[in-house]
């Protein structure tokens, strides 16, 4: 006989931060927003749009909320569910970062363009332009689409020069496909740039072979309206060149311990709103304590470990899977079974995407309870 339990209580709004049951994500908000404004404020002064990459929360309120920020800016998504959730909660301006491959799929996305106000998908060569172009022939609509050139990360993206030229005339030539730039994702420089100075010249460098492309479509009669360049790191930088019309930030909102050691001179603790709440679950010895925040509450994808946000004399070591391993050797103050430790995130985006539940924080406080509604939606 089945019985009913009480498992996962969410928080209850205006509770202390702590009476949440650990672990669990919790975003400062006044943190969260002065990002959100920074990055709004930055576009505003250089010219570019704001368009925010979603994959990182894959919640439609915040979406709206960089949007107010950006001025209306729309917003990207990486996968097609991703687009679908975000549209189903009002949004009507997507950018699909992305090569949707697959009739189901394509008839998917062609039924989502008609909905929208609107919406540009993402192609790099004849294997995504063909069957794109046959699906939105067979129903009579005309699909907006950004073609992505490999400006150096070597992912997608076709070369740029004369590959880029070869395969813009091939979009052009598609009764049912409109032209409408590139999309130059520049995050190659975050694994070669140390410092401002290098990340400054490595996205100069990328964007300006980048506007060299553009040139030469143009002077072959296809106009490029749109350069879209990412990320957190590189679009601040990106963004100042002349060639770039848009910028797709996703983790900005949030930032994380690999953002903090990636540019450290940028970013600081204090900008980093995205954390794990946790609680000592057990202090074998004296140099080891354990918390309930293992690699099934916070990603371990990439080779950074969680950095405690308000303590400095203890060290995150290890991760299984809900246990997450304390150095407390050198801890100043006693870390005892039952105290609450906070951690900064090693990879925001990969993290909330193993949660149900974002809790905004405010002054102690919870005051938003955000369902990471696309959570999942990876076709
Ligand atoms: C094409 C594209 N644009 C923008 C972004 C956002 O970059 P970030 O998460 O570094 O802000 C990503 C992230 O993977 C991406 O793939």
């Amino acid at each position: 006989m089945p019985i009913s339990t009480m498992t996962e209580l969410k928080p209850s709004l205006y509770a202390s931060v702590d009476e949440v049951e650990t672990p669990a994500l919790l975003v400062d908000l006044d943190t969260m927003e002065a990002n959100i404004q920074d990055y709004a404020s930055f576009a505003t002064e250089n010219d570019v749009r704001l368009r925010s990459h979603i994959k990182t929360h894959k919640n439609a309120e915040i979406a709206h909320l960089q949007n107010e920020y950006s001025g209306g800016g729309g917003i990207v998504c990486q996968t097609l569910g991703e687009a679908e959730v975000m549209a189903k909660n009002g949004i009507h301006d997507i950018y699909l970062s992305y090569q949707v491959v697959g009739r189901p799929k394509l008839e998917r996305l062609v039924w989502l363009a008609q909905k929208l106000d609107r919406f540009t998908t993402t192609v790099d060569g004849p294997g995504n332009i063909a069957p794109l172009q046959t699906v939105a022939a067979d129903h009579y609509v005309t699909i907006d689409v950004i073609l992505e050139v490999d400006v150096g990360l070597h992912r997608t993206g076709v070369p740029l020069g004369e590959s880029a030229l070869q395969m813009a005339r091939l979009i052009q030539e598609q009764s049912h496909l409109n032209f409408c730039g590139l999309l130059a994702y520049e995050a190659h420089v975050k694994s070669k740039a140390e410092t401002r100075t290098e990340y400054e010249r490595y996205c100069t460098e990328a964007m300006d072979r980048t506007q060299e492309t553009v040139e030469l479509l143009e002077a072959e009669g296809i106009p490029v309206e749109e350069v879209k360049v990412g990320g957190t790191a590189t679009s601040k930088y990106s963004g100042e060149h002349p060639a770039v019309t848009e910028i797709n930030p996703g983790m900005y909102p949030f930032m994380d311990v690999g953002e903090l050691e990636h540019r450290p001179f940028d970013v600081d603790k204090d900008d980093c709103a995205a954390t794990i709440i946790s609680t000592v679950i057990s202090k074998p010895t004296a140099d080891r304590a354990v918390v309930d925040a293992g690699s099934k509450t916070l990603s371990m994808d990439k080779p950074q470990l969680p950095v405690p946000k308000y303590r400095e004399d203890i060290t995150y070591v290890n991760a299984s899977e809900e246990h997450g391993w304390l150095d407390t050797s050198d801890s100043e103050k006693s870390v005892d079974v039952g105290d609450r430790i906070e951690f900064i995130v090693p990879h925001v985006c990969a993290t909330i995407n193993l949660h149900d539940t974002i809790v905004g924080v405010r002054d102690g406080r919870v005051e938003e309870l955000w369902d990471v509604q696309a959570r999942g939606k990876v076709k």
